[in-house]
């Protein structure tokens, strides 16, 4: 056995199954770094404040031309502590570090992450007796130790080395193509006869009330206000968008003998084109397939219909001019949400900050993930949107967020940390925000009175923030 191995299985020996996360550090990372890795007490800080966390150790040797990005952020665990409960708390230290590596253990069990660019994939896992045999070990000392540090930051300091070429080398060192696992979180834009890029999206929550169709109305809004074309289906009988562009489903559609979804969904003869009606305000433009409460009477209807899941995919077909479709489905799992989901290229969850609706967002992952299974094809999650949160509760907010990251590790595989769109975008619980929508108007076109400009400057800002958030997600993928 190496020299290097045997100080490893010292390390071990030393530790037991109720070490505190203290004696992890103490008695295996920093002899770990020390004398295994070759770094010195100058290359690395503990604890150190890295925007608004503190990692427990930020690695980056003090010899290396770059000082930015750092190598390599390690967090450590109590010897008793499953690490992957942990691993969304690594992805947000490597997120606001912009560090290349991460290393989660607890002593006993070994992951390393690799962070492209705020994608962050898992890139070599282990356990001690694993690590201690020469294949693993290899791999992980190539990885982290501090000669592969300074080669790797001074060439892509000189430029010599980009992140293309840095993931080559990764795939080279772990014996598998990592380029693949940063493809895979990459959602997809589909693109229609004209060659334009447009995208699907259903919105989609089965807990009620938790801001879907405010959402979806403002969402689309500053989509348009972006220059985007963007059609907005009411799958919902409650009509909620409906109303809430300012259309009474009654007075509006039905006496003016307008066709609605449910005309769209059962009868053959229709096509998109005869069911959408134009919304222009000052500001914004929307397109609107507007909802009946008759398509609650319709649901057997729908379930002896042949096909039915396929239809509004197949009625929505390519030979449209919009940028974004986004559907709003109801708070249910009945055959009007697997129709929506099936017509879907991705799925945005919106959620409140607040214990059941956080709780519910298990139910609709798992919902999601028996529709991808079913359909065996691209059904992107794109993530979860905070809406109506309280600005003034600060401490309960970022302990829903930690539960809603735990709870989003234990549902996804990998990447929870990027479900969760960040901060900036979370829509604040704002009168404006209801009020426009009883008036029937996107945020965009509401008028204020008195004292609440800046509230409606405020709410116009978090949904451009979430527009453009999506775009970034969506930025530059296609099929
Ligand atoms: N950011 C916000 N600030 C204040 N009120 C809001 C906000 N977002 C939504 N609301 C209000 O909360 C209520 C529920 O919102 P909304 O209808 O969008 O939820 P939903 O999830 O679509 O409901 P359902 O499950 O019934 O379809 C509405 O009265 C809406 O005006
Ligand atoms: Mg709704």
């Amino acid at each position: 056995m190496s020299r290097d191995r045997r100080i490893l299985e010292r390390c071990f020996r030393s530790l037991r199954r109720n070490s505190r996360e203290l004696e992890v550090e103490e008695n295996l990372v920093i002899p770990l770094l020390q004398e295994i890795l070759g770094y010195n007490e100058q290359d690395w800080q503990q604890q150190p404040k890295v925007k608004s966390s503190r990692p427990d150790f930020y690695v980056h040797p003090k010899s290396a031309l770059g000082t930015y990005p750092p190598y390599l952020i390690i967090e450590v665990k109590a010897a008793n502590g499953r690490i992957s409960k942990h691993r969304w708390q690594l992805r947000q230290y490597l997120k606001t570090s912009g560090a290349l590596f991460g290393l989660l253990t607890n002593g006993y069990d070994f992951q390393i992450f690799f962070n492209h660019e705020g994608n962050i994939v898992p890139i070599l896992e282990c356990s001690q007796t694993e690590l201690l045999q020469p294949s693993y070990f290899d791999r992980f000392k190539t990885l982290l130790w501090k000669k592969s540090a300074i080669k790797t930051i001074n060439a892509l300091a000189q430029r010599r080395l980009n992140f293309v070429g840095l993931t080559q080398a990764i795939s080279k060192v772990v014996g598998r193509d990592i380029s693949s696992l940063l493809r895979q979180q990459s959602p997809v834009v589909t693109e229609n006869e004209r060659g334009k890029k447009s995208m699907i999206i259903t919105v989609f929550n089965n807990k009620g009330g938790v801001g879907k169709t405010t959402l979806t109305i403002n969402l689309g809004a500053a989509l348009n206000r972006l220059g985007y074309r963007v059609l907005l289906i009411d799958i919902d009988a409650q009509a909620n968008l409906t109303m809430g562009l300012g259309l009474d489903p009654l007075q509006d559609v039905e006496e003016k003998g307008y066709k609605d979804v449910t005309d769209l969904l059962l009868n053959p003869k229709v096509t998109l084109s005869q069911v959408v009606i134009r919304k222009e305000w000052p500001n914004t433009r929307l397109d609107l397939v507007p909802s009946h409460i008759r398509l609650s009477d319709k649901e057997p209807d729908l379930i002896r219909t042949l096909d039915i899941d396929r239809v509004l995919q197949r009625k929505i077909g390519n030979n449209h001019d919009y940028d974004f479709i986004f559907i709003d489905a109801p708070p249910s799992f009945g055959k009007v949400n697997s129709i929506a989901l099936m017509a879907a290229d991705g799925v945005l969850i919106p959620t409140q900050l607040s214990p059941y609706p956080i709780r519910a967002i298990e139910y609709v992952i798992k919902r999601l993930k028996e529709v991808q299974s079913f359909r065996g094809d691209d059904l992107v999650f794109l993530g979860v949107a905070i809406s109506m949160y309280d600005k003034r509760s600060s401490t309960f907010n970022t302990n829903m967020k930690n539960r809603l990251l735990e709870m989003l590790e234990r549902c996804e595989e990998e990447d929870s940390n990027n479900l969760l769109f960040p901060e900036y975008t979370w829509i604040p619980r704002l009168n404006v925000v209801s009020l426009s929508a009883e008036k029937g108007c996107p945020i965009f076109d509401y008028q204020p009175i008195q004292g609440e400009q800046n509230s409606l400057e405020d709410a116009r800002e978090c949904y451009l923030a979430l527009a453009k958030h999506l775009l970034q997600i969506l930025r530059g993928v296609k099929r």
